[in-house]
């Protein structure tokens, strides 16, 4: 019997990579995202269309996540893994960002996949087994300008799910989370500005960084192992260490990286 896996934000970049690599391994796939035609596009382009459902919902709508998974639950009668990607970039600064932009990060990025955690657990433990990964950031580590809601989103999953991994340890449900670097997709094109509307810009690092294909194989590869978190990065992931050991020589690195780039 194939095994079914749920994938978020499906209809592009991260997402659609993880479509492509989890129904071209034998897995039936419902992938969800805002975009119908989008999702189509991603299906239809795969090697083994018939082996994804498409399933459009806006995910930040957390009211609604219990109808939503209850449906996307429907499809194959159970759900032996999801992948909590959907996700949604910023670039603003802190004094000029709307209250309402911050809470609308928040919303995708960290109270869905929370609620949708809530939602999933009971079933997958009623089952008797189930996987969850999230898709984190490197930007959970440290703080950087104009991304203060996202670092903060990121950063928040990032410590919720590590506490739930700890109280699902005699689970036959686990949590697993990934914090991919730059990540070459079209992020910042939809990322939220201080009022909210789309940044529309390809981002510079995103640009320089891991194909979206390499890191759909490295994410499947490592669902796989008993490990709770890894990250994924290129020469950036020494951030996290220089940060760690020595934040002074980090912000010193970091102010000089940023001026160069204006
Ligand atoms: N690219 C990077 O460098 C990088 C690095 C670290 C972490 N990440 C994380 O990786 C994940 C995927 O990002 P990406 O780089 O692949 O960006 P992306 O190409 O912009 O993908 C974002 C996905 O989320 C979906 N989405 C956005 N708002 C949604 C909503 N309200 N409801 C349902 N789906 C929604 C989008 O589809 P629709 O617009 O059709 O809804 C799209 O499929 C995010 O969580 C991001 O924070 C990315």
């Amino acid at each position: 019997m194939n095994r079914i896996v749920w994938i978020t934000g499906g209809s592009s970049g991260i997402g659609a990579a993880l479509v492509k690599k989890y129904s071209d391994s034998g897995y039936y796939v419902i992938a969800t995202a805002r975009s119908k035609g989008q999702l189509e596009k991603v299906a239809s382009s795969s090697n083994y269309p018939e082996n994804i459902k498409i399933f459009p919902a806006d995910l930040e709508k957390v009211h609604e996540l219990s109808k939503i998974i209850q449906s996307v639950w429907n499809i194959f009668d159970g759900i032996d893994l999801v992948i909590l990607n959907a996700g949604i970039g910023q670039w603003g600064e802190v004094k000029d960002t709307e209250m309402s932009v911050e809470r609308k990060i928040f919303e995708l990025n960290f109270w869905s996949p929370v609620q949708s955690i809530k939602l999933l657990i009971p079933k997958m433990e009623n089952k008797g087994s189930g996987k969850i990964i999230c898709v984190g950031s490197i930007a959970s580590q440290f703080g950087q300008a104009k991304l203060a809601a996202y670092s903060a989103s990121k950063s928040a999953l990032t410590l919720y799910l590590e506490s739930l991994k700890e109280e699902l340890r005699y689970s036959k449900v686990k949590v697993k989370l990934v914090s991919p670097g730059n990540i070459k997709t079209s992020i910042m094109k939809s990322a939220l500005t201080h009022n909210g509307k789309k940044l529309n810009k390809v981002g510079q690092a995103q640009e320089k960084g891991m194909t979206t294909q390499k890191l759909a194989k490295k994410i499947f590869k490592f669902e796989k192992q008993e490990k709770f978190h890894k990250f994924f990065t290129g020469i950036e992931g020494l951030a996290v260490l220089l940060h760690k050991f020595s934040p002074k020589l980090f912000y010193y690195i970091y102010r000089n990286l940023s001026r160069r780039k204006k």
